[in-house]
């Protein structure tokens, strides 16, 4: 064997982006490269490399590798078999790369979810036409092999959910906001300091990052073509640390889930928002930066694979498997399905979701107002499952909060309520409401 890895010709790597990630791909194909060559057949050599500034001190040093201001040049380089994209980035130069590389048939390989989420339709298409292999496994859940775990491990099954913490920046902030009961925005300055979150946070925050890769996982369980556009997004900014207590007071903990689930006739959902998942729950227990997924399916049942979601080591771990998988010549259609087999996607209509909700209203300390509530929940066919009270103003004026857990209801009937709760004279401020993900056992 060892013999044959000498004779046979290495794998030349041209990397883009030589950033955090980047610069995890070079240390560990470096220190790794014995057992990577070995499992590889060949030995994989960095040959190029591009990024912004060349005299940016590195981690790893590059003075023996070609340098390439333009990284299409590096994709169009004959002395190249595999380009590795770490720009970022839906379109400009990221997807410019992509492209020249699929073009010559070479292989590519990605951690670029927006680019994936996005464009990975047509990519998928220009992939096909060339037979060149596009790989995205550092995509989604950095470390966790979901997309290998999903397509190849699990291809005997029909899918009926993916339920998952996609993002590890919001499942820290979350994290940090139970254990310490600091608001959102301290925590996330705090966690910008320690460089947990990013100096603009809102991809993160705001769950784009989380529906894009939603979107991918979306796409290979159902076998549909991909549709970011239709994924519901909500962040967790509106989370509030009094929420969180009341979450944990009601058996709860917040988090940012990303599920798609196949509502058969209603369609597909996919939705990206904080739950309220039960304490018990494994996923429930999948805290700080780690990311995890859930796959419900009718062979296998339930799944769970819990890993780390980011950062150089665990990102560059995904990206070097689709680069021993590209020197073995595995791969697989990028969604699982040649691209003409894909079917269109049919988004559910999140009006027409169904589960339970919490409620947390904030009222006058007057007799009648829980009346009233109850009154709008009932006109709309809602029935409460449990109602906190805690405490008593000490003036007739001051707000108190009121929170109601409901039993299953219909997303437009819950939103039409708080509308007309929200009217009443008694009501101070706009009530929260957050959505109650039940795990069935
Ligand atoms: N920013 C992402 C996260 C990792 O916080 O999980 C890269 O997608």
């Amino acid at each position: 064997m060892a013999g044959n890895l000498i004779v046979s010709k290495p794998l030349r790597i041209g990397v883009a982006g030589l950033g955090t990630v980047g610069g995890g791909v070079l240390r560990l194909l470096r220190e790794n490269a014995d057992v990577i060559a070995r499992r590889a057949g060949r030995r994989v050599e960095v040959h190029a490399v591009s990024a912004r500034d060349r005299n940016r001190k590195r981690p790893v040093p590059i003075d023996d590798l070609e340098w390439y201001d333009d990284p299409v040049a590096m994709a169009e380089s004959a002395d190249i078999d595999v380009v590795v994209e770490l720009i970022g980035g839906s379109d400009g130069v990221a997807k410019a790369l992509v492209e020249a590389a699929l073009d010559r048939g070479i292989g590519v390989v990605t951690a670029n979810k927006a680019l994936i989420a996005i464009h990975g339709h047509a990519l998928a298409e220009r992939a096909e036409a060339h037979d060149a292999p596009l790989a995205f496994e550092a995509a989604v859940a950095g470390a966790i092999p979901i997309i290998k775990a999903m397509r190849e491990g699990l291809s005997a099954n029909r899918f009926s959910a993916v339920t998952a913490i996609l993002n590890g920046t919001c499942n820290y902030i979350l994290t940090q906001m139970r254990e310490t009961g600091q608001s959102f925005a301290s925590v996330l300055e705090e966690a910008q300091k320690l460089g947990y979150a990013e100096a603009d946070p809102s991809f993160d925050v705001d769950g784009i990052d989380a529906a894009h890769k939603l979107a991918i996982l979306a796409s290979i369980a159902f076998g549909r073509v991909i549709d970011f556009p239709s994924v519901h997004i909500e962040g967790i900014r509106q989370v509030t640390a009094e929420d969180i207590v009341y979450a944990a007071e009601l058996g709860y903990r917040i988090k940012l889930l990303a599920i798609a689930r196949d509502g058969g006739e209603a369609g597909i959902e996919q939705r990206v928002h904080p739950c309220m998942v039960p304490a018990d729950a494994p996923i429930a227990h999948v805290e700080g930066v780690f990311n995890a997924v859930v796959t419900e399916t009718d062979g296998a049942d339930r799944t769970m694979i819990e890993g780390r979601g980011a950062g150089e080591g665990p990102t560059a771990s995904a990206v070097i498997a689709d680069i021993v998988d590209i020197a073995r010549g595995r791969f697989s259609p990028v969604f699982g399905v040649p691209c003409a087999d894909l079917e269109p996607f049919r988004p559910a209509r999140m009006q027409d979701h169904r589960g339970p909700y919490y409620m947390r209203c904030t009222v006058s300390d007057r007799p009648g107002v829980i009346a009233d509530i109850a009154a709008v929940l009932s006109t709309y066919d809602i029935s409460i499952e449990s109602f906190l009270q805690r405490g008593r103003s000490n003036n007739d004026d001051a707000p108190v909060p009121v929170v109601i857990v409901t039993h299953e209801t219909q997303e437009a009937a819950i939103v039409e309520a708080v509308r007309r709760i929200d009217a009443l004279a008694s009501v101070r401020e706009a009530t929260h409401l957050i959505r109650i993900e039940t795990f069935a056992r």
